[in-house]
């Protein structure tokens, strides 16, 4: 089966190929460069390595889990892109989830003052959301994705074969942000995942294609409109303030972020109902019942109970304070229109 493709219009043009057993064509595209190496986290390198067939390029191993986007390890990807004489004309193949692309991305920017980044998502966030757009960054001591750049990659390859390996955790990560990407989208997105929620949480390998495709297609049209989240794109942060906070007040990895984001998007939906900006009084029901045919959490309460996290409100509202997101609301009206509000603190 041939990959399909979707065109994105950035500044600098680029296609996202999505298919089934097709991320080794990422290193087809990376031997036209002068050089080439990849970044992978042990864990997905160990599953997968074999089917990226890296041959001889170098590749570069980091520890799997957010710790990994921090300044060490970003000095060591670059201090190894260094080693093996890269130069302006080499790529960065990035293999792995949002933490390898996001870490990728960010060394890629910053390497001779930018190299090209190939990448190839293996978690369903990072296909969904993550590895489109050119969002990069590490992390912090005082916040999550403090330090980083707008790098769009060069390509995208998007292999939901990949996919069958995730754990359950963070397979309903991803699907949080698909959850997310559907109610941006409209009506026919959310009631398509509606239709097939179970098939959806079998990993039905064509239908992730197309929801995939779909979420990607939306992501696409919206950086396109504003590559660098000056106004349109700040739609893409729906369920991230509160998501963001809670993140953070439960300490970073122990709630993956799509979780979180999911029930930030409820919490979302109610404030827009107290608010007065919610038009669609049956959309918050709509969104918990989708929620919960999906695994994810229905709210704070079951988040806290699942989690053991202690969530409180101080935590939560201390936690917003440091939050890039936490300055603006995006509530939704409907299915496939939000609109941003002025936090009131
Ligand atoms: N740049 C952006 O626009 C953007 C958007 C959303 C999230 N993010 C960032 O993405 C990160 C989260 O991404 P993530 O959820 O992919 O986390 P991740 O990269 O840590 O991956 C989660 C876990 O899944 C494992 N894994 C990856 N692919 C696998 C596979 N195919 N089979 C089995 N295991 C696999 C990893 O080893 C890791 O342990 C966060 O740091 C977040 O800030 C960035």
């Amino acid at each position: 089966m041939s990959a399909r493709t979707v065109q994105v219009r950035t500044a600098a043009p680029y296609e996202l190929r999505l298919g089934r057993g097709i991320v080794h064509e990422s290193m087809r595209a990376a031997r036209e460069y002068s050089a080439a190496a990849v970044l992978s986290d042990d864990h997905v390198w160990k599953l997968h390595g074999d089917k990226l067939q890296a041959g001889d390029a170098r590749v570069v191993i980091v520890p799997q889990g957010e710790r990994s986007k921090s300044f060490e390890q970003l000095e060591r990807v670059l201090d190894a892109l260094a080693e093996v004489r890269l130069d302006r004309r080499s790529c960065l193949v990035a293999f792995g989830g949002g933490v390898v692309g996001d870490l990728g991305g960010l060394a890629s920017a910053l390497f001779m003052r930018g190299i090209d980044v190939l990448q190839c998502p293996t978690t369903l966030l990072a296909q969904v959301d993550s590895s489109v757009g050119g969002k990069t960054a590490v992390n912090l001591r005082s916040g999550k994705n403090l330090a980083g750049a707008f790098h769009q990659p060069a390509g995208v390859w998007i292999d939901v074969d990949l996919l069958t390996t995730l754990d359950d955790q963070d397979y309903a990560s991803g699907l949080g942000e698909v959850v997310k990407s559907a109610v941006l989208a409209g009506e026919a997105d959310f009631a398509r995942l509606e239709q097939h929620a179970e098939a959806l949480l079998r990993r039905d390998p064509d239908l992730l294609l197309d929801v995939v495709e779909a979420c990607v297609r939306q992501k696409a049209a919206v950086v396109e409109s504003d590559e660098r989240e000056a106004g349109p794109r700040r739609a893409l942060n729906l369920g991230h303030t509160l998501g963001h906070a809670i993140e953070r007040a439960a300490g970073y990895g122990r709630i993956p972020h799509g979780v979180a984001v999911a029930v930030g998007m409820l919490h979302a939906c109610v404030r827009s109902a107290h608010e007065g900006v919610l038009q669609d009084r049956d959309l918050p029901a709509r969104i918990r019942r989708l929620c919960a045919r999906l695994g994810l959490p229905t709210g704070l309460d079951e988040l806290r109970t699942r989690s053991g996290a202690a969530l409180s409100e101080a935590e939560l509202a201390d936690a917003m304070q440091f939050d890039k997101k936490g300055a603006l609301w995006i509530l939704p009206v409907r299915l496939g229109e939000v609109r941003a509000v002025a936090s009131k603190g």
